[in-house]
């Protein structure tokens, strides 16, 4: 296909018209979800025949007939791209990102996203609007869920296993990846969804930027402006961000596509008067398409007119669109492999769902374990809570994903137990206000005739995601109410925690004598959470977002500066103001979080020991080698997770206290002891000097080695 001469061949109506994207239900009846506020555009209904794609829908048949009825329309026949939110699954859905990352796999996601791409080609979808690589420290703003959390090394690792894992080809054919938010959407202040992000360039590049040029550098086609203003100019018409950052530094010629009516939002931070000069920003900044606005088909041929831009601008956006319909085949055919038999085929396969199950194994997280895991099969349990039956654990952004196909909690377990085992109750709901006491007399009666109680309550899933920011991460006062009465009985009680985000879990921890974390574990989560409360599989997820006492320590990372005051040793908190040392600590609460990144039990124990290093000092060129040996302790096989940690003690810009350079996940049987070891290279000391170059500086280096529990340490110079 020559793009060229097309582009020539075309109006520029119909030029405008491929910049333009809107929801399938412009063009069929859809019960897909609008992923934002209902909205009309003020066009003539023949724009809607002259998009370029949409957004949302429901499998292959709409996209079909989407497709047809289009086409049907469509004066120059140019194919509609199909983009879709498969963020955490497609019809199979796995652990959301969040917890993904607790896994510490990255193979294991890249599997998992490569099973969403099959299904999503199945269903004809062209983008996936995924990976969301937003570095997040705040647990208030409901998208942590959809972040695999605050390192930017491991974000940037697991952005390229996400990317390469929906690159997988499938019939000949492959999804496109649409990394969002671009950029630093996850420090919205306060936590608030859509507030303001204010940052320096140094913390903007140290922190926020790796993991999206990670999944650039792996061949991201498409990346997505974010509703957020930064640093007083919004994201989506920033030209430093989108010009400077994205086009002449990291080279990226793909799309950029707008968030969902972020162009005419412009308006609302009070930065464009009007949608014309609205356009006139984002054509600016090279936003190639419009998401569910449509101010460049209103506006664009106006500024044309004015000279306030030049045509050759749009062709060069919709060239960009077209080579992306050309390298996904939409030329040759509209239709690429949507199939509904195929999709059959795929979705909640047994495949698949074996995928899903060994992912929320893998990221689940054992927070805490006095004994009470794991259960066996001839104690009676009383299983409580409003998560026992509920197949709603799938996440905020679950695609077609239905808790019709979860297995849930009490099924699981029903593999492990026999069923006069199980005394089961919901006992309450899981709305946060709900005081509804009635069902704990009936539920507390079965605590009583029980060896152990499985307490399975948490946060519901529509609870975090967007527009779900939290002033208060909390359980619901229930919940807690019957943590109270399980430890009025005295009997094991483990709690079986369901979130989005870190919760506040302190009352959680000193009411219950284990802690399993299972965030939003998808389709297949009641077969993979009984089967390591059954110890069939062993925990082996490690924190990636710092888990507070209190939602006033937010926001809250491992990786922070020391300050000139840093709180010491024994500085507890003072049984009088007036003890207060002139350190940097609160009078009320703790400084650490109550679970830290990188934290999570196993029922084994592994010991590190011998931790060795090559040399105790580093030329540029040269490197050190790193060893440990690790013990599985314990009676249970089981997967550990080896975290390395550098800190660089004095620097021309104050370095973090630690901060993640490397992990090795590692499988011991029981008894077994391995060596792990790393290797210690110049750019693993780099960071951004005053100047904004990305340096190394000679000087003392403390290096960690924990897996979360322990930790040894060393120390070499970098000469
Ligand atoms: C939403 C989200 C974005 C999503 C888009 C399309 O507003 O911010 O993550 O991909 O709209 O649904």
């Amino acid at each position: 296909m020559n793009l060229n001469k097309l582009i020539d061949s075309l109006s520029l109506e119909e030029k405008l018209g491929q910049l333009f994207q809107f929801h399938t239900s412009f063009i069929i009846k859809t019960s897909a979800d609008l992923t934002g506020p209902d909205t009309t555009f003020g066009i003539d209904k023949k724009y809607i025949y002259r998009g370029g794609s949409v957004l949302s829908f429901k499998g292959a048949n709409e996209m079909i007939e989407t497709q047809r009825v289009y086409l049907e329309h469509s004066e120059n026949k140019i194919p509609l791209l199909f983009m879709h939110n498969v963020v955490n699954g497609h019809k199979t859905i796995y652990p959301i990102p969040l917890a993904m990352g607790a896994s510490f796999n990255p193979e294991l996601l890249e599997e998992c996203s490569a099973m969403a791409a099959k299904e999503s080609i199945a269903s004809g979808v062209h983008v996936t609007f995924a990976p969301m690589l937003d570095l997040v420290r705040d647990a208030r703003w409901g998208r942590v869920m959809e972040s695999t959390g605050e390192d930017p090394y491991l974000n940037s690792v697991m952005a390229k296993s996400f990317t390469d894992g929906f690159h997988v080809s499938y019939k000949g054919q492959k999804v496109a990846v649409c990394l969002k938010h671009f950029a630093a959407y996850g420090a919205a202040e306060a936590g608030r969804d859509y507030n303001l992000t204010d940052m320096s360039e140094h913390t903007l590049r140290s922190y926020y930027l790796p993991a999206y040029k990670a999944s650039i550098d792996a061949g991201a086609e498409m990346v997505m402006s974010s509703f957020n203003t930064i640093n007083g100019i919004p994201a989506s018409a920033n030209t430093w961000i989108l010009n400077d950052i994205l086009r002449d530094e990291y080279k990226f010629d793909g799309i950029v596509i707008s968030d969902y009516n972020a162009i005419r939002e412009l308006i609302n931070h009070g930065y464009c008067q009007n949608e014309k000069d609205a356009a006139e920003k984002a054509i600016g900044c090279n936003v190639d398409i419009e998401m569910m606005s449509a101010t460049y088909i209103k506006h664009a041929k106006e500024l044309i007119e004015e000279g306030k831009i030049k045509e050759a601008q749009i062709d060069k956006m919709v060239m960009r669109v077209l080579k992306l319909k050309e390298k996904l085949g939409l030329f040759k055919n509209p239709y690429s492999k949507a199939n509904a038999e195929d999709e059959k085929r795929l979705f909640c396969s047994k495949k698949h769902r074996e995928i899903a199950r060994r992912a929320a194994e893998e990221s689940c997280v054992l927070l805490k374990n006095n004994g009470a895991l794991p259960l066996s099969k001839q104690e009676k349990i009383a299983l409580i809570g409003p998560f026992i039956n509920s197949g709603e654990t799938l996440g905020h952004w679950r695609s077609l994903g239905d808790s019709k196909d979860t297995v849930t909690l009490y099924d699981g377990i029903l593999k492990h137990t026999y069923k006069r085992n199980i005394l089961a109750d919901t006992a309450c709901s899981f709305i946060v206000e709900d005081t509804d006491d009635s069902g704990f007399k009936e539920a507390i009666k079965k605590m009583k005739r029980a060896d152990k109680i499985v307490l399975a309550i948490g946060e519901h899933q529509m609870y975090s995601g967007e527009g779900r920011s939290r002033a208060k991460i909390i359980l619901p006062e229930n919940h807690i109410r019957l943590c109270k009465e399980a430890k009025k009985l005295g009997k094991p009680t483990i709690a079986v925690i369901y979130t989005g985000r870190p919760l506040e879990l302190s009352e959680v921890s000193e009411l219950c004598d284990s802690i399993l974390l299972v965030w939003q574990p998808g389709t297949e989560g009641g077969n993979a959470i009984a089967n390591l409360l059954y110890g069939k599989a062993n925990p082996c997820g490690k924190l990636t977002m710092s888990f507070p006492h209190s939602t006033a320590q937010l926001p809250i990372y491992y990786n922070h500066l020391s300050t000139g005051r840093p709180k010491k040793e024994g500085d507890e908190l003072p049984s009088h103001p007036s003890l207060m040392p002139f350190t940097s600590m609160y009078e009320d609460v703790k400084n650490e979080p109550l679970y830290p990144f990188g934290f999570g039990l196993s029922y084994s124990e592994f010991k590190l020991s011998n931790l060795k290093l090559s040399a105790d000092r580093m030329a540029r060129d040269d490197k050190i080698t790193v060893s440990i040996e690790v013990e599985n302790c314990g009676k249970y096989d089981g997967k550990e997770v080896i975290e390395l940690y550098l800190r660089d003690r004095f620097a021309s810009v104050v370095r973090p206290v630690k901060e993640l350079r490397g992990f090795k996940k590692i499988f011991l049987k029981a008894g077994e002891k391995q060596t792990v070891t790393f290797e210690i290279n110049e750019e693993m000391l780099k960071f951004y000097n005053n100047k904004m170059q990305f340096v190394s500086e000679n000087g003392d280096f403390d290096i960690m080695v924990s897996n979360g529990v322990c930790e040894l340490k060393d120390e070499f110079k970098l000469i």
